[in-house]
């Protein structure tokens, strides 16, 4: 079964060509990072008329890369939630579109959920039950993954995702938008004992939800307290430290949670599974406890549209269809 499928949900524009939820015929992505740089991060309203402008051009091109035409489409997939809601509605309305016009299928994916497939794309043996966390700019949750359209969230954090406060930090340090992988680079020049960064502890009974926005402040107080006495700030130190503390706060809570649920199989998804020091924690850590560890490769963690054809593969098999009624939400359950 081929998909043609969309995302849209933040600043990258993505179409792709998926075959059976496994088989990336091809993965067009446009990234808007030029565009909202100057403001320091994404600006909506810019980042949906950038989608409206390219989203078009990349399906043509998905086809024309994947040696299809629009008669070999089976079904479209995209990205219905969560994400900015003038750049979902772009995706949703496409895809509406190129669905009615082509008289098949149309397929609505949760953007996080298809974060997780993106391990069925790097790892063809992987199949439910696993545990996965997903770490991108807006969401942080560890999801119990029972089947491919069953899950539930473990935990997740009470106050910004794991890659906000990677931004908010690279900003106030200098290091630009999007700050993660600036961050990630700067920190492997640095002594991860640098900086004592708190290791945010969060009040209730669930073990597993998480907090960053703590960790951010007191990065912003470092940053902020040196410009003010005109110390020097040790960038790659703070940089190292800030990894570590995102790091142990992350891959603690996810190895008590599989060793909870009993599982075997922990998986990590999302933007920030791109940090090297988390997937090198991961590894150790799941090489300690005897567990087996799926992260997708580089490519595969930033927003694509791969990812979303790949869940709607198995949302189709389960019957979850849309009709032209199909709308955008900012925010939805898993
Ligand atoms: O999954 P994603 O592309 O978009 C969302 O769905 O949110 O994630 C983007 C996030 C940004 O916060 C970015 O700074 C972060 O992923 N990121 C990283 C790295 N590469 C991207 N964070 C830490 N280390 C990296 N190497």
């Amino acid at each position: 079964m081929l998909i043609l499928s969309v995302e849209s949900s933040c600043d990258e524009t993505a179409v792709a060509l998926v075959e059976d939820g496994r088989k990336v015929l091809t993965d067009e992505i446009f990234s808007q990072v030029a565009l909202h740089k100057l403001y320091g991060g994404v600006v909506p309203e810019i980042a949906a008329r950038s989608h409206l402008e390219v989203v078009t051009l990349l399906a043509d091109r998905a086809l024309r890369t994947a040696g299809k035409t629009r008669a070999h489409i089976d079904a479209v997939a995209c990205t219905y939630a969560p994400g900015l809601i003038g750049a979902v509605l772009v995706g949703v309305n496409f895809a509406k579109s190129a669905a009615l016009a082509l008289g098949v299928p149309l397929i609505p994916v949760h953007h996080i959920r298809g974060h997780i497939a993106a391990n069925y794309l790097a790892y063809p043996e992987l199949e439910p039950p696993f545990l996965c966390l997903a770490i991108s700019g807006g969401n942080t949750m560890l999801v119990d993954v029972r089947d491919y359209t069953d899950m539930s969230i473990l935990g997740q954090t009470r106050d910004d995702a794991a890659g906000e406060c990677f931004d908010k930090s690279a900003r106030v340090m200098g290091l630009g938008y999007p700050g993660g992988k600036p961050i990630d680079d700067l920190s492997k020049q640095g002594d991860d004992h640098a900086y004592d960064l708190p290791r945010p502890a969060v009040h209730g009974d669930n073990p597993f939800d998480m907090s960053f926005s703590g960790l951010k402040t007191a990065v912003v107080n470092i940053a902020h307290h040196a410009q003010q006495t005109d110390e020097a700030l040790d960038k790659a130190g703070l940089a190292a430290s800030l990894c570590r503390a995102v790091s142990e706060s992350l891959v603690g809570r996810t190895m008590d949670a599989a060793k909870m649920l009993g599982c075997q199989n922990i998986a990590v998804a999302g933007g920030v599974a791109a940090n090297s020091r988390i997937r090198a924690d991961f590894e150790a850590a799941c090489k300690e406890a005897g567990k087996t560890l799926f992260v997708p490769p580089l490519r595969l963690c930033g927003d694509n549209a791969a990812m979303i054809g790949a869940q709607g593969y198995y949302e189709y098999l389960a019957g979850h269809t849309a009709g032209a009624d199909l709308n955008a939400y900012a925010t939805m359950e898993l």
